[in-house]
């Protein structure tokens, strides 16, 4: 059986910076097929082009060669509305409610709001923070502004959640918590996910598919599923499979070697 048509779909995808008339090549040939509703982790060297390929993904940027393509002969897809898009900080607005700032991109692309309010509760105890809804943000830890964060991302029920390192400025309790909580999150949405993370553990643990990228400018070095069974509770980054995983994304990022 032939596998169905991808979702996102990048052919040889190539960027190039330019700026008073120098040129900078950050991504050279990025290839890859992501189907509907996978989790897929993007991981890669500093520097080497991940959030240039979640830029391109959210049209916030324009390839300068290859092409993209995102949504199916099923789902027709505007990049306005159906991105839902997670930064390494939650970018929360202090002087607005927890509630209100799940809520501002409904706002902004004018939902009707009595419906947004009631999903805005709905995902603010998806995340486990019902009770919080009136708080703000200062009054939260980082890892719960880190959470608001995720459920403004679905808000406006976008079919592509982009995440660039979300976690990073987690200590690494709470990022194990974030990754429990984002495996649930995706599993009971169903929502398509490409998460840039620099750990190698979290690439394993969470994704469906893991994107290996070279050092910039950016190739694809390998692109291979992650056949760990669901649901995943934390003790499987103990086991031999798991591990061998990791090992795959260590030798590919040249970090396969003893000293
Ligand atoms: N607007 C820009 N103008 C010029 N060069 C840029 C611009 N944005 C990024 N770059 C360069 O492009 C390359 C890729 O940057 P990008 O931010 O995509 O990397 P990254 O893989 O996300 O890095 P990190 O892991 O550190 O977040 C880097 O060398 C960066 O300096
Ligand atoms: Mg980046």
């Amino acid at each position: 059986m032939s596998s169905p048509e991808p979702f996102v779909s990048l052919r040889n995808v190539r960027k190039v910076y330019r700026s008073g008339g120098t040129e900078f090549l950050a991504v050279s040939d990025v290839t890859m097929d992501v189907q509907e509703g996978e989790l897929v982790s993007l991981v890669g060297p500093s520097g080497c082009g991940k959030t240039t390929v979640l830029k391109i993904l959210a049209g916030l940027h324009e390839a300068d060669g290859g092409s993209v393509r995102i949504g199916n002969s099923q789902t027709r897809f505007d990049p306005a509305r159906d991105i839902g898009m997670v930064f390494q900080q939650a970018l929360l607005l202090k002087w607005r409610t927890i509630l209100d700032n799940v809520l501002l991109p409904a706002e902004i692309i004018g939902l009707p709001m009595k419906a947004a309010r009631a999903r805005a509760r709905d995902l603010l105890k998806l995340v486990d923070l019902a009770g919080y809804e009136d708080k703000y943000p200062q009054q939260l830890s980082g890892g719960m502004q880190q959470r608001v964060a995720i459920a403004r991302a679905f808000i406006h029920d976008p079919k592509l959640i982009l995440m660039d390192e979300p976690f990073g400025a987690l200590d690494a309790l709470t990022r194990e918590q974030m990754n429990l909580e984002m495996l649930r999150i995706w599993r009971e949405s169903g929502k398509t996910i490409i998460f840039v993370t620099h750990s190698i553990q979290e690439a394993v643990f969470l994704a469906s598919h893991c994107a290996v990228l070279t050092a910039g400018p950016a190739r694809m070095a390998e692109y291979f599923p992650i056949e760990l069974p669901f649901p995943r509770a934390l003790p499987i980054k103990t086991t031999d499979e798991f591990g061998a995983y990791a090992r795959r994304i260590y030798v590919k990022l040249g970090l396969g070697a003893g000293t």
